[in-house]
Parts: C-alpha cells; sequence; structure tokens
C-alpha cells in the first residue's frame, strides 16, 4: 500500500511526500446515543481507516487529492480563507481542523500538499469523517511540530463536525480514532472523559463488521433530532430533579420519574439513553469476567432499545442483526455508530464465520435486494505517523 501512495503522491503532486500517517476507524461495542448524553460508551479503533501523505509547501496555498474522490481532482484552498465552503466537500472536514488550530493559537504558516485515502467504506457509519480530522491533527501536528495534546486534537475534532459541519455528534468517534490501542476497547465516560482500557479478548470468538451499504441518508437531520429531544426530555426531568444529564440517571430513578416528561415519544428516547448507559457498564464487566454470553446478550437487548425505543434501525439494520441473531455459533448482534443504515456487528465463533456470512448475506440478499458486506474487525492503535 505504501508504495502505491508513495507513487500516486508523486504523480500527483510531482514531488516526493515527507512522511506517512494513519487514521483508523472505529466500531462501538455498545453504548449507543449515549455520548452526547453524559453516558458511557465503548468503542475500539479498528485496522480500516484513512492514510495519509503530505509534504510542506513554501507558499500558503493547501492542496488537497483524495483518492476516494478522485474525480473531483485536486482542491486547492489558501491558508488565509479555510471558511466552510460547500464546493470543497470533503476537504471542508480537515480545513475546519486546521482553522480551529490556528484559531487556538497554533503556528500553522505554510501549506501543504496532502494525499488522503481511505479503506472505509463511505457512509458506513464507522467513521470515516473523524478519521479524516483525526488525521489532518496528526499531520499538522507532526509537520509544524505544533506538539497539541491528543486529548485537544480529539476535542478539536468534535468541534469540528459541530460547529464547523453542524452535526452536533458526541465526541465518541474522535475519542476511539485519536486514543485507541491495539486490542483494547475504551470504556469511556463521557461526562469526565475519564477512560479506561479493556482487552478486546474474544477467545474463540470474532467481531464481525456486517455492512447494510445502505448509505445513511438524512442521517445528519435525523441525528440532530434525537439529540434535540434528549435534550428536551433532559429538560422535562430537570424540573424536579438536580442533574445536568441523562447519563446520571439509574433506571429507578428514571421509572420514577418518567411521567414528568408526560410525551410517550420522548419517555422512550430518554429511556433508551439511560437503559443503554447501564448496558454499556454491565457489558464491559461482562467482558472483563469474560462472560461472553452475557456481553452478546447485552448487545442484542441494545439493538433492541434502539429499534423499539429509539428508533434509529431501519429494515436494513434489522435484517442483518436478526438474521445474524439467529445463527449458530452467535452470541449477539446489534447495529453499531450512529444507525439509519451503515453498520452493525456480531460476536461469532471464529469456526462459524464463513458459513455465517454466507447464510446471512443470502437473507439480506432476498430480503433488501442488494448484497451486504461482512469484514472481521480487527482493533488497531489510534492516528499516528507511520
Ligand atoms: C455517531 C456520532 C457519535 C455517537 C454515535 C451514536 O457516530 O458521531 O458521537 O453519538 O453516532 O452512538
Amino acid at each position: 500500500m505504501k508504495k502505491e501512495l508513495d507513487q500516486l503522491f508523486r504523480s500527483t503532486f510531482g514531488k516526493e511526500a515527507q512522511e506517512n500517517y494513519f487514521a483508523p476507524g472505529r466500531i462501538n461495542l455498545i453504548g449507543e446515543h449515549t455520548d452526547y448524553n453524559g453516558g458511557h460508551v465503548f468503542p475500539a479503533a479498528i485496522t480500516i481507516g484513512t492514510y495519509g501523505l503530505a509534504g510542506k509547501r513554501d507558499d500558503r496555498l493547501i492542496r488537497f487529492y483524495s483518492e476516494n474522490f478522485s474525480e473531483l481532482g485536486i482542491i486547492e484552498v489558501s491558508l488565509d480563507d479555510l471558511s466552510y465552503d460547500k464546493r470543497h466537500d470533503w476537504t471542508n472536514y480537515p480545513k475546519g481542523m486546521i482553522k480551529y488550530l490556528i484559531d487556538a493559537g497554533y503556528q500553522i504558516d505554510q501549506g501543504m500538499d496532502l494525499l488522503f485515502y481511505g479503506t472505509i467504506p463511505n457512509g458506513a457509519g464507522l467513521s470515516s469523517s473523524a478519521s479524516i480530522e483525526l488525521l489532518m491533527g496528526v499531520i499538522v501536528n507532526d509537520l509544524f511540530q505544533l506538539e497539541v495534546p491528543m486529548l485537544d486534537l480529539v476535542k478539536t475534532g468534535q468541534k469540528v463536525e459541530n460547529q464547523f459541519i453542524g452535526v452536533n455528534s458526541g465526541i465518541m468517534d474522535q475519542f476511539a480514532i485519536g486514543m485507541g490501542q491495539k486490542d483494547q476497547a475504551i470504556l469511556l465516560d463521557t461526562n469526565t472523559l475519564e477512560y479506561e482500557m479493556v482487552p478486546a479478548a474474544f477467545g474463540d470468538y470474532v467481531i464481525v463488521i456486517m455492512n447494510t451499504n445502505k448509505r445513511r441518508e438524512l442521517a445528519d437531520s435525523k441525528y440532530n433530532e434525537r439529540r434535540a429531544e434528549c435534550e428536551k426530555a433532559l429538560q422535562l426531568l430537570q424540573t424536579q430533579l438536580p442533574i445536568d444529564s441523562l447519563g446520571e440517571l439509574s433506571e429507578e430513578t428514571f421509572e420514577a420519574n418518567k411521567q414528568l416528561i408526560s410525551d410517550e415519544r420522548l419517555i422512550r428516547r430518554a429511556k433508551h439513553a439511560i437503559t443503554e448507559n447501564q448496558r454499556t457498564i454491565k457489558a464491559k464487566n461482562a467482558l472483563v469476567q469474560n462472560d461472553l454470553t452475557a456481553f452478546g446478550q447485552l448487545l442484542n437487548a441494545s439493538h433492541a432499545s434502539l429499534r423499539e425505543d429509539y428508533e434509529v434501525t431501519g429494515v436494513e439494520l434489522d435484517t442483518l442483526v436478526f438474521a445474524a441473531q439467529d445463527q449458530p455459533g452467535v452470541l449477539g448482534a446489534r447495529m453499531t455508530g450512529a444507525g439509519f443504515g451503515g453498520c452493525s456487528i456480531a460476536l461469532v465463533q471464529k469456526e462459524n464465520v464463513e458459513a455465517f456470512t454466507q447464510k446471512v448475506g443470502q437473507i439480506y440478499l432476498d430480503k433488501v435486494g442488494y448484497s451486504a458486506d461482512f469484514y472481521v474487525a480487527k482493533i488497531a492503535d489510534g492516528a499516528k505517523k507511520q
């Protein structure tokens, strides 16, 4: 891969790349739609992600090229105008990173030639955008010796999503991609940003990623809608309860006070956030105790809650997940990421993986009319120079 990308950099920019970098994608084992509710998440970085090759320039031009969007050619921007521009397409993500780092006082005073190449399927819900953000962060951090702490790059990435792009996402994706470690999952308390590395050791089992190949259309607006619904539910609970986030509530306290919310739909949204947070903590404990059966059951319960209470699944994800749950050697399955399409994961016994992908793939094709893709997840390090 490195040789091909070096060659591509040469033919695109007519010079050698100075350095090579890589930022992973992520899966989330459990803890979905909890990160903007002050709850826990349990993600891990994966070996598919985004490669970046970079070289400084003597002027103030930044030239971007992505092999994934080769039809767009080289996109040129100036360090003197890093405002959001729809025409600049995917480059708005790295532009936002550079802009916010400069705004924070870091000196990025020369242009760059940048080649990006992602192996994350586009729109698959494996966080290709956070991968690009963190990749840009580690590139400038290294090229300009900025010494930005990784956690600040993580927060800057989230700020790009929230303020530059306009998606009110939480911090999970950037955190997993920035802080990830090989073979470790990260239990993160999004309220305090305290975290714990937990060996992602599944014994005879592997995590299979199942891609619906349904693009997450309208996902951003529905995502923002769910977030607003949770905020509304929280406000109503706050009329009687001294809490700052839904993540602070136990299931018992929620059940005893949910009538404060009055709207049935909002009650279900809050219920998901609260029960999912508890499931995430239980799932981490189950994994530590090597109780994979309990872990798998929590995955199944998470999917049911995302489907019935949070309503972010849809026929594609449900078909994959239910078919997966029915197969021999499967301990659990659920959607992963924001939902509305994208990917799901299943915990599958190694010797069953081939039969599993064949069977689930066929059921999906018959029902949905196009194919799903399957990959065995490998847990990787966070974004860094290669
Ligand atoms: C997206 C967001 C994350 C998180 C998940 C849902 O991936 O970027 O912050 O909210 O959805 O858990």
